[in-house]
């Protein structure tokens, strides 16, 4: 009796052991899923789309005149200058032999290479002519501080921001001028802002965004 007894027992402690193995098996197999998915998410790239997609919506008065602005700062001839008398200097003065060619100027003098030293590979294509919608010829566009918006630029999502930004949107795009603003720059010149306790510096944010600053007529300016 005693003995069937333990055997019962056995035999059910044995199925309840298979039955937590399972159990682990399953869950441990959710979370290499769940983490591969995570991994995945952060590392999806949003294609480039190029200022001109941006323009249709940001260009008029009542937006906040976005496109303009840009057009009249020094980010949209960034490209163009490097073909310029002091920019082919400083590409002979750095080794480089074409400014307009070169990964080390073109990571900051662009947004098609993205910070990078070669050309992006996440880039919109134009369905009906097959040309790349971004090219380095955009110079320092929306992109480059707002991030790819080939996700986030559709009205709907346009409007909710935690939506836009969990389609690409940089949430915090201040953050992006010290990426291309710094001593690497040929240019880098400490004396260049005046600060108000009498000191210099290379780049002061509030100055700099003064010069650039596209905020929608009714925001106040947060700085
Ligand atoms: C189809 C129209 C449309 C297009 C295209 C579009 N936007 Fe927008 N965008 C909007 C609207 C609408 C808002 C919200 C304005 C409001 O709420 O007052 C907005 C808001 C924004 C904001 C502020 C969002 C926030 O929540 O902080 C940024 C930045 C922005 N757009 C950048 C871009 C960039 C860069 C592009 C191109 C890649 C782009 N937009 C393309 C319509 C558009
Ligand atoms: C780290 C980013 C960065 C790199 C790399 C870079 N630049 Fe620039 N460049 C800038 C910035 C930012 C400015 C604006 C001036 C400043 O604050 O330095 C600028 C300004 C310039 C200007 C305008 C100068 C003026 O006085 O108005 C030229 C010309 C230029 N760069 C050429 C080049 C060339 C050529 C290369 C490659 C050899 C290069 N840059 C690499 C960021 C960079
Ligand atoms: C050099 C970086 C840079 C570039 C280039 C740039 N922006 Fe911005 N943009 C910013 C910053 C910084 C803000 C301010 C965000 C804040 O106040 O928190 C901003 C704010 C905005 C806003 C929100 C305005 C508001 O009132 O809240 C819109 C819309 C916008 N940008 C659209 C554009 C478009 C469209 C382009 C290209 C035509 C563009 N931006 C180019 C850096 C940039
Ligand atoms: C992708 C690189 C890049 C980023 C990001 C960037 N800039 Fe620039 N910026 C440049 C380059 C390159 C020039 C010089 C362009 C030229 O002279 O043709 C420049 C020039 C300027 C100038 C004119 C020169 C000066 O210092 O008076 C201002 C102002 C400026 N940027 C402000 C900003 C602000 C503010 C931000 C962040 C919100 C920012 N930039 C982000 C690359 C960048």
């Amino acid at each position: 009796m005693s003995n069937s007894s333990t055997n019962h027992r056995f035999t059910h402690q044995s199925r309840n052991i298979i039955a937590i193995t399972i159990a682990a098996i399953v869950f441990a197999c959710g979370t290499l899923l769940t983490t591969a998915t995570a991994d995945e998410k952060a590392e999806a790239l949003h294609d480039f789309v190029g200022a001109k997609k941006c323009k249709m919506c940001h260009k008029s008065k009542q937006a906040g005149s976005q496109y303009s602005i840009w057009l009249d700062s020094k980010h949209s001839k960034a490209f163009e200058t490097l073909a310029s008398e002091d920019g082919l200097k400083a590409a002979k003065e750095a080794g480089v032999e074409d400014p307009q060619k070169s990964g080390k100027c073109l990571k900051c003098h662009s947004t098609a290479y993205n910070f990078t030293e070669t050309m992006a590979t996440n880039i919109a294509v134009k369905k009906s002519t097959g040309k790349a919608r971004l090219t380095v010829e955009e110079s320092v566009g929306c992109e480059s501080c707002h991030f790819a918006g080939g996700d986030y630029k559709k009205k709907k999502i346009m409007k909710d921001h935690d939506l836009a930004v969990s389609k690409g949107l940089n949430p915090e795009p201040k953050k992006m001028c010290l990426n291309c603003h710094n001593d690497e720059s040929p240019f880098w010149d400490t004396t260049r802002y005046k600060l108000a306790d009498g000191k210099t510096a290379g780049f002061d944010f509030d100055q700099a965004w003064d010069k650039i600053k596209h905020l929608r007529p009714k925001a106040t300016d947060t700085k």
